[in-house]
């Protein structure tokens, strides 16, 4: 008899984080999921999107064979501080000179949405977190979606968004432009990741809910508008897509774990500490298309 099939199910006692999305789920060790509880765990990320796990033990290699149970996982090529462990990557958040580093200042997005598969999802676990800050921010694409007004809806089915990691990279000070090394960093992203479009409604591939798919960062133009119309639109949709309502938002503890669910959520890293972070990072493969109506994922 295998060690996974004399472990026994566990009963999964979740508490939402927030009406909108996000819930912790306690008693649980995610080292010692038998299958059918983590169906459990699977069925309540796609309810809750973003799921967090408290006082978890976990090495390298645990926490991959956690995101394996999810799906693929995907290489991130131009993250540093890869781990010794395929998938996994170091996650620091270090003051440099007692400034924050210009890579905290990323604000809201989701990732990779300027690939024409953007990522299932991304799993941190935290080594060492200071006491306080670092939160992390999300905010629901459906309830963003379930919003808008009839006619706003009606206006915005099949219309396309183009995602673009470079312009984003310039404008907002994410990356900094300030030595050729620096640019020419950004070139080899935009040469790596080239726009790309999706559509501004679509439907999560799992959950089949329809989301308003767009995110702060990426989406940088609406396709075939003029660009002042492009713009207006777009900046009253990211604001409408980041309302309070829409959002959850999670404290950080050493050994706090947290999946998200990438294709529905947008995300925000909040800069507001000073002292060391230290973090394992992986991220989730999907071949999903947005658009495209084909099962993905678990
Ligand atoms: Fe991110």
């Amino acid at each position: 008899m295998s060690t996974q099939a004399q472990l026994k199910p566990q009963k999964l006692d979740i508490r939402p984080l927030t009406g909108a999305l996000g819930a912790e789920i306690y008693g649980l060790d995610v080292k010692q999921l038998d299958d059918a509880t983590f169906d459990s765990v699977y069925q309540a990320f796609l309810d809750y999107s973003v799921l967090v796990f408290r006082d978890q033990e976990l090495n390298e290699e645990e926490f991959a064979a956690f995101g394996l149970r999810f799906g693929k996982l995907e290489d991130e090529p131009f993250l540093p501080n890869k781990s010794e462990t395929p998938g996994v990557y170091y996650f620091f958040g270090a003051p440099k000179d007692g400034k924050q580093l210009s890579t905290q200042k990323l604000g809201w997005h989701m990732d990779h949405s300027y690939q024409k598969n953007p990522s299932l999802g991304a799993i941190l676990y935290a080594l060492d977190v200071p006491a306080v800050g670092g939160d992390t921010l999300f905010a629901s694409s459906y309830e963003s979606y379930e919003g808008l007004s009839p006619m706003m809806k009606e206006m915005l089915e099949g219309k396309i968004g183009v995602h673009d990691v470079l312009q984003y990279g310039l404008n907002s000070g994410h990356h900094s432009i300030g030595t050729e090394k620096a640019l020419l960093t950004l070139a080899k992203m935009r040469k790596s990741f080239p726009q790309t479009e999706h559509p501004l409604i679509c439907k999560h591939p799992e959950t089949g809910r329809k989301m308003l798919y767009i995110n702060k960062a990426w989406t940088t133009a609406i396709k075939g508008l003029a660009e002042n119309e492009s713009k207006a639109l777009l900046d009253m949709l990211k604001e409408h897509s980041l309302r309070d309502v829409y959002q959850c938002r999670v404290r950080w503890y050493n050994k706090s774990l947290m999946i998200w669910d990438n294709r529905c959520v947008q995300h925000s890293p909040n800069s507001d500490y000073t002292e060391q972070r230290r973090m394992l990072r992986l991220a989730l493969h999907s071949d999903w298309v947005p658009g495209e109506e084909q099962t993905a994922g678990h």
